[in-house]
């Protein structure tokens, strides 16, 4: 059997694998098993072929790219302090991170770290001389301050943060940091007393007013024997993931000043005070889009069914039990730009619900008389005015899926259906995976993308990023606030 490397493969897939991996937090040694366990997935003859490809499925990795048609460029201002050591280390994670870093040394660096060291990991030349007329008429300190995506400056020296809030420029480091049109962020390294001395604290803020990002001081033990407290500098690793992070392209906010409301979960249907009707849904699936829907500008409000689930941050979440309740939860949050409800609504309640504990007798069994449940979708895709602009139902299924998943359509008269089959073989239900078909209304009658076999994150990703694309090119106006 051949074994795989991931260290050995080519950085642009290392880079794809570490950042999917990122996204669906798990290991990359676990994402690269998902993606070859889809591959190998059995496929059911009996369903239609895959007609479409998830649409966006997955954000494009994040900057920087590899084979991109410009690296990402830094330009690292190393000032003189103790922790200038440490900006070897943050070179070296910086071009791990396909960034190239074009070195700034100030005269007191020099003392601590080496020109040829720093040139030796950037790969590049190192500048340190304001006044080099050679550097001068090559680049000079203007390019160096423009000629970058951001400038980092690590370790920031009080004495370089207190020239940048007076606005010197007196050598090469000042005159860029004055320069500079780029983003700046710095990595304050310094004594604890240096640190909370109040002329360190006031040029401290009045950079941060001034736009400048900071990461660290850290808390511990300093390089000076004995001193403890505020003033590491934040740890290599940190401050290139913070670097990653602000070179990363804004995320797009497609339904930014939009509303949408999901439902999610079972409901549970009393048949006394401790006993009730119920069935396997894990509400994975509707908490993944309320995430999703999340992270590109929607103001979610999720109803969900009792679940085992941690509320999605930055959702808003009202729990409920029954079928009744959700619908009351569901009409109190209109007016809504979208409404998703991937809820597994139980259809029937029993009629009489027991004041107290129905109780063995030893004489007949006591019979459950069931009655219909409010249909939620009937009743949201059939409103007038606080209709949603866009109703989507789930259609879970154990067989004959698109044709039941058809006849659910017509019936309810929403706009799309998302089908998916619960049946146990598929592990659906509770599982991590999902297997969905989108149906939607063209002038020709139904139409059915099958999308292949994906996690229940990446179906929320696909089926939000088909919710933008549809909102944007028709849906063009977003409601206002709710009455
Ligand atoms: C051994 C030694 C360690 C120093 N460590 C720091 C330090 O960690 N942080 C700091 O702000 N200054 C430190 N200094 C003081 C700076 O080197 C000094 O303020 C210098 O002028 C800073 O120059 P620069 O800001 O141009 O790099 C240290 C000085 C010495 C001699």
């Amino acid at each position: 059997m051949a074994s795989l490397t991931i260290r050995k493969l080519d950085d642009s897939l290392k880079t794809y694998l570490r950042l999917r991996s990122a996204q669906n937090k798990r290991s990359v040694e676990e994402e690269v098993r998902v993606i070859l366990r889809a591959l190998i997935e059995p496929v059911d003859p009996s369903e239609p072929p895959a007609t479409a490809p998830p649409p966006a499925a997955l954000p494009e990795p994040g900057f920087p790219q590899p084979g991109a048609a410009r690296e990402a460029r830094v330009t690292l201002i190393i000032g003189g302090g103790i922790a200038a050591y440490k900006s070897l280390d943050l070179i070296r994670r910086l071009k791990e991170r396909h960034i190239h870093v074009r070195c700034v040394l100030t005269k007191a660096a020099t003392q601590f770290v080496t020109e040829l060291a720093a040139s030796a990991l950037s790969g590049d030349r190192v500048f340190t001389d304001l006044f080099d007329a050679r550097s001068e008429f090559d680049v000079g300190h203007i390019r160096l301050a423009r000629d970058c995506d951001l400038i980092v400056v690590a370790p920031a020296t009080a004495d370089l943060m207190s020239k940048m809030a007076h606005g010197a420029a007196d050598d090469l480091a000042s005159a860029i940091l004055l320069a500079a049109s780029r983003p700046i962020l710095l990595a304050p390294a310094m004594n604890p007393m240096m640190w909370s001395n109040p002329a360190t604290r006031r040029n401290a803020a009045t950079l941060q007013r001034d736009g400048v990002h900071m990461i660290g001081p850290n808390a511990g033990e300093m390089a000076e024997r004995g001193e403890a407290g505020i003033g590491r500098m934040a740890e290599a690793i940190e401050i290139a993931d913070a670097v990653v992070a602000m070179l990363k392209p804004p995320v797009p906010r497609p339904l930014a000043g939009r509303r949408v409301l999901i439902t999610a979960g079972p409901t549970h249907e009393p048949i006394d005070p401790v006993r009730y009707i119920a069935n396997r849904s894990s509400g994975k699936q509707g908490f993944a889009i309320a995430a999703a829907a999340q992270a590109v500008g929607a103001d979610v409000r999720l109803i969900a069914g009792p679940v085992e689930l941690a509320d999605p941050k930055g959702v808003s979440v009202t729990h409920v039990e029954s079928a009744r309740q959700m619908l009351e939860a569901v009409e109190a949050e209109l007016p809504a730009d979208v409404a998703i409800f991937a809820a597994a609504v139980a259809d029937w309640r029993v009629a009489h619900e027991g004041g107290q504990k129905l109780k063995k007798t030893g004489k007949a069994i006591p019979p459950l008389q069931l009655t219909e449940n409010p249909d939620i979708l009937a009743t949201i895709s059939k409103l007038g005015e606080k209709r949603p602009g866009l109703v989507i139902g789930f259609a879970a299924e154990t067989e004959h899926l698109i044709d039941n998943a058809k006849a659910k359509f017509a019936r309810k008269g929403c706009d799309w259906i998302v089908a998916n089959d619960v049946s146990p073989a598929t592990g659906v239900m509770g599982g991590d995976r999902n297997t969905v078909h989108l149906l939607t209304k063209g002038a020709d009658g139904v139409h059915v993308a099958s999308w292949p076999i994906m996690t229940k994150d990446e179906v929320a990703t696909a089926l939000v990023a088909e919710i933008a694309k549809k909102l944007n090119k028709e849906l063009t106006k977003p409601m206002g606030p709710p009455a």
